[in-house]
């Protein structure tokens, strides 16, 4: 027998199997706000009692929990502090708070737990949840996905100069957040936000309060069909590629390159699976979501994504990590 045969135990399988106790620990640290009260100064069992109202044995089972889960640590002095991740982006009233996002799928949990059920239903539509979008479960939708979307609009405009463009289409834009902080960024560039009609209600929002209305129009239209308005010379398409099959991103790719003029570059930025399909699991669970949202999408590895550009007439097509195991970014170049 070798050495690693000898080792093989259920340890790995037993912790998949509960792997759901950890999401719903989060959620109740979350539904208390402990982060927020840690970061406020309740720093120890006995003030965590008093800031959450809860019992001192679910005090301790919880602080017990997330000390394992690593949200939180102790410091030198036995006072209680949040991860720094945590202490960054869970302190409710901060302007980084992203527990609306962190929220945003629990009321998916039970669908998760009829998965095979939902299977053997063969259930799915081509827009999955976006058929029934309403004006006011997109401003919801937006609420809770803005402060991610901004965050990853920073991290593409210190990433990718477009000093020298002047019309960027913002394919799913949603909230605006890359269009907006584009154009705050680049002062030559005018940006086009297309996404859903009720969607593009709560885009328009976005745009006003940033006060770049002059700067920044929306189309309401669905991507997966019909021409795009152009000619544009910059492209960008961001979280959205699982909820759609290969045809679809295809065809999406295709119309963008239709849309823009000669030297004009898309950036399709998404979260993207190893050619393998071994990974990264975010990427691999954002695909069977889609299975949850009941849409026909499906994760895409990054070969598929380069067979994309490639396919509608791309060049000089790059792939490089974005948010590293979460998001990554093909760019292409039409000649
Ligand atoms: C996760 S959000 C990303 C928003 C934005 N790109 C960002 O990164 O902040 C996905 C967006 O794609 C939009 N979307 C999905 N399917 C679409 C379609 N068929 N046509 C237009 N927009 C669509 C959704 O309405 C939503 O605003």
């Amino acid at each position: 027998m070798t050495e690693s045969a000898e080792r093989i135990d259920t340890t790995r399988l037993q912790a998949v199997a509960r792997a759901y106790t950890q999401s719903a620990v989060f959620y109740a640290a979350l539904d208390v706000e402990l982060f927020t009260h840690i970061h406020n100064g309740s720093t120890t069992e006995e003030e965590l009692i008093t800031a959450t109202t809860l019992r001192q044995i679910d005090v301790e089972r919880l602080v017990t929990c997330l000390l394992s889960m690593e949200m939180i640590t102790w410091s030198d002095d036995g006072s209680l502090v949040n991860a720094p991740d945590v202490d960054k982006f869970l302190v409710k009233g901060t302007r980084r708070y992203a527990g609306e996002w962190m929220m945003f799928t629990r009321p998916d949990v039970p669908k998760w737990f009829r998965m095979t059920e939902l299977m053997l239903s063969q259930h799915g539509t081509r827009l999955g949840m976006y058929d029934e979008l309403t004006v006011e479960s997109a401003k919801k939708y937006h609420q809770a996905t803005s402060s991610i979307g901004f965050g990853a609009a920073r991290r593409f405009v210190r990433t990718v100069d477009l000093s020298e463009r002047r019309h960027l289409l913002d394919l799913g834009g949603g909230s605006g957040a890359y269009s907006i902080t584009a154009v705050e960024t680049f002062e030559n560039l005018r940006a086009t936000v297309l996404d859903l009609p009720p969607v593009v209600v709560a885009t328009q929002e976005y745009i006003a309060d940033a006060g770049v209305g002059d700067r920044v129009d929306t189309v309401g239209a669905d991507f997966t069909q019909g021409e795009f308005p152009g000619p544009v010379d910059a492209v960008v398409m961001a979280s959205n590629l699982p909820i759609y099959d290969g045809q679809v991103i295809a065809g999406v790719v295709a119309r963008a390159f239709r849309a823009l003029e000669s030297g004009g570059e898309m950036h399709l930025i998404g979260e993207m699976l190893d050619d393998d399909r071994s990974g990264p699991l975010d990427s691999a669970m954002w695909g069977m979501n889609e299975l949850i949202c009941g849409s026909l999408g499906r994760s895409h590895t990054r070969a598929e994504v380069v067979g994309y550009f490639a396919d509608a007439g791309f060049v000089d097509i790059d792939i490089s990590e974005f948010v590293p195991d979460t998001l990554a970014r093909c760019v292409g170049t039409k000649p």
